[in-house]
């Protein structure tokens, strides 16, 4: 298997970097706990978000909204405890950044501190200028996220691709410009047109990261439970699965409450 890493070299964001530079494109997916971070660690993934859509995947919430800082840590502390090789990068959630750049330094530090990560992941433009600045003012390294923000989802009122309008598509490369001069290390464009995504990642020096963005982007990003089939009731039109886990998981208990009842489990070779 060839992505299975060998030696491990950590990925920085310089490393990021350089790869935009060379065409190397870049790969990250989501984990949000020890065992399925220690499974990504084998791999040669680059970045391993703990995304907040945790608050989806992991908390069963509707919306990304409700989960907190403290859950945010624990996640991200179980995955970082994981990985030896891929840059960890740990979402903000929503209210602890936006609209105060001082909550928003003391949130990205104790998730600095206390996980143990290398970046932060926020939401937003302009708006958020003076948060990403101040974080970044404390060495913390910041990703920016454009397009389908999730924590917005109140004001979009809809899941529905972003920015097919000429005035929102300005406005996103013009975001994409302020974030790359406050000094984000890379961008998530969440859920907009291939060309515009295309449009933003030539007209940027920091790597590009598509989510149902086209194949433009310096990498691509995918939720790893959705790739995996075990969120099997969100299926949008760019996720590709790259495995049935979540029938594969159902036979298995089935057998297994299958045997227990007809005293199959355990058998003579099963006991001390
Ligand atoms: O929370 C998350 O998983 C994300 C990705 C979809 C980019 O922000």
């Amino acid at each position: 298997m060839p992505y299975l890493q060998t030696e491990v070299t950590k990925v920085t964001t310089h490393v990021l970097q350089n790869m935009k530079r060379q065409g190397e494109k870049i790969a990250m997916l989501t984990a949000y706990d020890y065992s399925m971070a220690r499974l990504l660690d084998r791999t040669k993934i680059d970045v391993v978000l703990v995304g907040d859509s945790a608050a989806n995947v992991m908390d069963g919430y509707q919306t990304t909204l409700p989960i907190t800082l403290d859950e945010m840590i624990f996640y991200g502390a179980s995955v970082v405890r994981a990985i030896k090789r891929a840059l960890v990068v740990v979402d903000m959630p929503f209210g602890t950044y936006q609209g105060n750049s001082k909550l928003a330094l003391a949130s990205a530090i104790r998730i600095m501190k206390e996980t143990g990560a290398d970046a932060v992941k926020l939401e937003g433009g302009e708006e958020v200028l003076e948060s990403i600045s101040r974080i970044l003012t404390a060495g913390i390294p910041v990703m920016g996220h454009l397009g389908l923000t999730p924590q917005s989802i109140n004001k979009f009122g809809t899941y529905a691709v972003r920015a097919t309008d000429q005035q929102e598509a300005s406005r996103l490369l013009h975001d994409a410009q302020v974030l790359q001069q406050a000094g984000c290390f890379a961008v998530v464009l969440e859920k907009i047109p291939a060309a515009l995504a295309q449009q933003a990642t030539q007209q940027l020096t920091i790597p590009t990261i598509g989510i149902g963005a086209g194949p433009h982007t310096d990498g691509q990003v995918l939720v790893l439970q959705d790739m995996l089939g075990i969120t099997q009731q969100f299926q949008p039109r760019y996720l590709r699965l790259y495995g049935n886990f979540g029938e594969e998981i159902s036979r298995a208990v089935c057998q297994y409450v299958s045997d227990v009842k007809q005293q199959q489990f355990p058998n003579e070779k099963e006991q001390y």
